[in-house]
C-alpha cells in the first residue's frame, strides 16, 4: 500500500468527475478520487479548511481532511437555522400510541442546545464517552447531537439489547454518562427500560450519572444523586449554546457490532470524513431534495443505519424526515402505509426482512392506502431476494419508483455500493456498482480480481472518508480483522462474498465468515455459542445461520447437554432460548435448538458448521471426509429423527 500523504488536494481544486470502478479496471487514480472527495466535503461548513484530503501514510489508520475543523451538530442543525430554514420540519415524529411531535430545525437547535448545556453541567468534557439506550423518541436524536456538539463520542446501544450486553459496551468504552428512559412502548405495551439499565450499571463505576427520559410514566428504581430526570435537568437549561469546532478526526461515535469472535467490536467513526460521506451518499443515492422530499428511514438509531440515515446524513442535508417509535404492526398491519399517506413520504428506506413481512401480511394491506407520494425506495441490511424486490416496487412503489439496494456496513459508515436513481436499468437483487468516489472489487483467495460471471470476496481497495478509524481500544484487532486477509494488496476485507455478472455488476452473496444476518442484524455464531455454554445445563454448543423465508437467516443451535441433565426437548429449548435472550437480547434467540450427542469436528477440532447447516436446512449432508469421526453425522441425524 503506497503512502498517500503526498496527494495534497485543496478544496478549491477544480471539480472532477469520479468516473468509477468498472470491474477489470483498477480503481480510479488517487488524485481524481481525492479531488472528488474534496468537492464533496464542500457540502459541509468548515471552521478551518483542511490542508490535505487524505493522509494514508499510517495505513490502515486513515486521516481524512487533515487540519480541517468543524462542529458536526452545527452542520446538522444551526447552519440551516442561520440560513433561514428554522421553520422547516426536521422530524415528523410519530409515537407508537399515536401521540405526535413536530420538530422544526429551530426547535431542534433549542433542544440540542439545552441538552448540551445539561451535559456540560454534569462536568463532561470533550472526549468523554456517553452511552445511550433509548427508544425511538426525539430525545435520542437530541442526545446524539448534543454529544456531537460537545465532542463527546456517543455509544448508542440498541434498546433490545440485554443488561449484560449494555454493561459490556459501557465498560469497554468507559462511559461516564448513560442516557436512557423509564420505559418503552412495544406492541402497545409500556415495558421497562430503566430497570434493565440499572442492572447493567450495578457494576460499572465509570458511570457517574444516569439521565432518564420519562416516556411511559411507569415506575422506575431510582438512585439518588446518580439518577437525573431529563425533564428536570434538560428542560431547565438555557437554549443558547455556542458550538466549538473540533478536529476533522475527532471521534464522533463508537458503535458495537458483532464480529467472528464472541466479543462485540467497538467500531470507531470520526467527524469530518464521516459527515462528508453521510451527506454525499444520502443526497445522491436518494436524489434528496430538501425543499420537496419527505424522507423516512425505518431503522432504529441503535444501528448504523439509524446513525447515518436518520440522524447525520439527513440532517446535514436539511431533510424533512419521519421518525416512528413503534413496531410496524401496532396497532395494525397498515401502520407504515398509514404514516406514508399521512406525511406524503417520498423516500422510504427499509430492510428486506420487513418487506418480506409485508408480503406475508398481504398486498391488500398497502392497497388500502394512497402511496402515490413515493418516489424512491431503498433497501439495506442483507441481500434482497428478487421476489421481495419486485413486490416492493410493485406494491409500495406503484411500479414506478426505483428501488435502490444499498450495500454497506457498520464499518464503512455509509453506503458504498448502490445503483443511483435514474442510472442504468436496475437489476432486482443486485447492489450493482460502487458509488462515485468508491472503489470495490471482487477477488479470489489470492486477492486477484475475478472475471465477469465469477464469484469471490468483496474488498474495498481504496480508502474512503467514512471508513472506520479502528476498533475502540484494540488496534491489533482492527488490523487483524479487516486488513490481514489481503495484506499484500492492502485491501479492506468486508467479510462478504460477491459475484460479478456478465455486465460486471456486483451481486452480494452474504457473509463468508461466522457472522449471521438475522432480519438485517449482525449476530456472530460465537456470541450465541458463548451465551449458550454459560447456561449450567450446556456442555457444548454450535450455532449456524439457516436460511429463513422472512428473516433471511435464522439462528439454529446444536447443543450437547451436560451429563445428568434430564429434560424434555421442549423444556431445554424454551429455557435456552430465554437464556440467550437474557444474555444478548431477544434478537439473538435461536429459532430452533437441537439437542445432539456429538458435534461434527475436523481433526484439528474445528466445528464443521457447513454440515450443521445442511441439517438445519433439511438437506442431504455434504462431504464428511474431513471429519475426525465420520459417523458423527449419522449419530446426530438418528438422534434428531428420534425426537430426542
Ligand atoms: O453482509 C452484509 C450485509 O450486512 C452486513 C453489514 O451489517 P451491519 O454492519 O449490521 O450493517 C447493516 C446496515 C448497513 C454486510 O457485511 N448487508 C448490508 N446491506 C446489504 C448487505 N448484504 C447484501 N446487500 C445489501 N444491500
Amino acid at each position: 500500500m503506497s503512502p498517500r500523504s503526498d496527494h495534497r488536494v485543496r478544496s478549491d481544486s477544480p471539480p472532477t468527475a469520479a468516473g468509477e470502478a468498472v470491474p477489470g479496471q483498477p480503481g480510479q487514480a488517487g488524485d481524481d478520487r481525492l479531488a472528488f472527495w474534496a468537492r464533496q466535503a464542500e457540502r459541509l461548513h468548515w471552521d478551518t479548511e483542511w490542508t490535505t484530503v487524505l493522509d494514508w501514510s499510517d495505513a490502515p489508520f486513515a486521516r481524512w481532511f487533515v487540519g480541517g475543523r468543524l462542529n458536526v451538530a452545527y452542520n446538522c442543525v444551526d447552519r440551516h437555522v442561520e440560513a433561514g430554514h428554522g421553520d422547516q420540519v426536521a422530524f415528523h415524529w410519530e409515537g407508537e400510541p399515536g401521540d405526535t411531535r413536530t420538530i422544526t430545525y429551530a426547535d431542534l437547535r433549542r433542544e440540542v442546545c439545552k441538552t448540551a448545556n445539561a451535559l456540560l453541567s454534569l462536568g463532561l468534557t470533550a472526549g468523554d464517552r456517553v452511552a445511550i439506550q433509548l427508544p425511538m423518541i426525539p430525545e435520542a436524536v437530541f442526545a446524539m447531537l448534543a454529544c456531537a456538539r460537545l465532542g463527546l463520542p456517543h455509544s448508542v446501544v440498541f434498546g433490545g439489547f440485554s443488561p449484560a450486553a449494555l454493561q459490556s459496551r459501557i465498560e469497554d468504552a468507559e462511559a461516564r454518562l448513560l442516557i436512557t428512559s423509564d420505559g418503552q412502548y412495544r406492541r402497545g405495551r409500556a415495558e421497562p427500560m430503566k430497570a434493565g439499565t440499572d442492572e447493567a450499571t450495578r457494576n460499572t463505576p465509570c458511570v457517574e450519572h444516569v439521565l432518564v427520559v420519562r416516556r411511559t410514566g411507569i415506575d422506575v428504581p431510582w438512585t439518588d444523586g446518580r439518577d437525573l430526570w431529563w425533564h428536570e435537568l434538560v428542560d431547565a437549561q438555557s437554549d443558547q449554546h455556542t458550538p466549538e469546532d473540533f478536529d476533522a478526526e475527532h471521534p464522533l461515535f463508537i458503535l458495537y457490532t458483532s464480529g467472528t469472535t464472541g466479543r462485540p467490536k467497538g467500531i470507531l467513526h470520526t467527524s469530518g470524513g464521516y459527515l462528508t460521506q453521510a451527506a454525499y451518499t444520502h443526497g445522491t443515492v436518494f436524489g434528496l431534495d430538501p425543499e420537496a422530499d419527505v424522507y423516512w428511514c425505518t431503522a432504529d438509531i441503535g444501528w448504523i443505519t439509524g446513525h447515518s440515515y436518520i440522524v447525520y446524513g439527513p440532517l446535514a442535508n436539511r431533510t424533512t424526515s419521519v421518525m416512528y417509535e413503534g413496531t410496524p404492526n401496532t396497532p395494525h398491519e397498515g401502520r407504515h402505509f398509514e404514516i406514508i399517506e399521512k406525511y406524503g413520504v417520498t423516500v422510504y428506506y427499509t430492510a428486506p426482512t420487513l418487506i418480506r413481512t409485508f408480503m406475508k401480511w398481504g398486498e391488500d394491506v398497502p392497497a388500502r392506502y394512497d402511496l402515490s407520494s413515493i418516489g424512491v425506495l431503498g433497501s439495506v441490511g442483507e441481500p434482497i431476494n428478487p421476489e421481495a424486490w419486485r413486490w416492493y416496487r410493485k406494491h409500495i412503489g406503484g411500479d414506478r419508483a426505483p428501488v435502490v439496494d444499498t450495500w454497506w456496513q457498520t464499518e464503512t459508515g455509509t453506503i458504498m455500493i448502490a445503483p443511483l436513481p435514474g442510472g442504468p436499468a436496475a437489476k432486482p437483487g443486485s447492489a450493482q456498482t460502487p458509488l462515485p468516489g468508491i472503489s470495490a472489487k471482487v477477488v479470489d483467495d489470492q486477492g486477484r480480481q475475478v472475471g465477469k460471471g465469477e464469484s469471490g470476496y468483496l474488498v474495498l481497495d481504496q480508502p474512503w472518508p467514512s471508513m472506520l478509524r479502528g476498533v475502540w481500544g484494540d488496534d491489533d484487532r482492527y488490523r487483524e480483522t479487516y486488513w490481514s486477509r489481503f495484506a499484500a494488496q492492502g485491501h479492506y476485507f468486508a467479510g462478504d462474498g460477491a459475484r460479478y455478472d456478465e455486465d460486471g455488476d456486483i451481486w452480494l452473496l452474504g457473509r463468508v465468515d461466522d457472522v449471521m444476518n438475522v432480519s438485517g442484524h449482525r449476530i456472530s455464531t460465537a456470541e450465541v455459542e458463548s451465551a449458550l455454554v454459560s447456561h449450567p445445563a450446556v456442555a457444548e454448543a454450535a450455532v449456524v445461520g439457516a436460511s429463513d423465508a422472512t428473516t433471511g437467516q435464522a439462528i439454529v443451535a446444536f447443543v450437547i447437554l451436560r451429563g445428568g441433565t434430564v429434560w424434555s426437548a421442549g423444556d431445554v429449548s424454551g429455557a435456552l432460548r430465554e437464556h440467550v435472550a437474557q444474555e444478548i437480547g431477544p434478537i439473538a434467540k435461536p429459532r430452533q435448538i437441537m439437542v445432539v450427542p456429538e458435534l461434527p469436528k475436523t481433526r484439528s477440532g474445528k466445528i464443521m458448521r457447513r454440515l450443521l447447516r445442511d441439517v438445519a436446512e433439511n438437506r442431504e449432508v455434504g462431504d464428511v471426509t474431513t471429519l475426525a469421526d465420520a459417523s458423527v453425522m449419522d449419530l446426530i441425524n438418528a438422534g434428531l429423527a428420534d425426537g430426542s
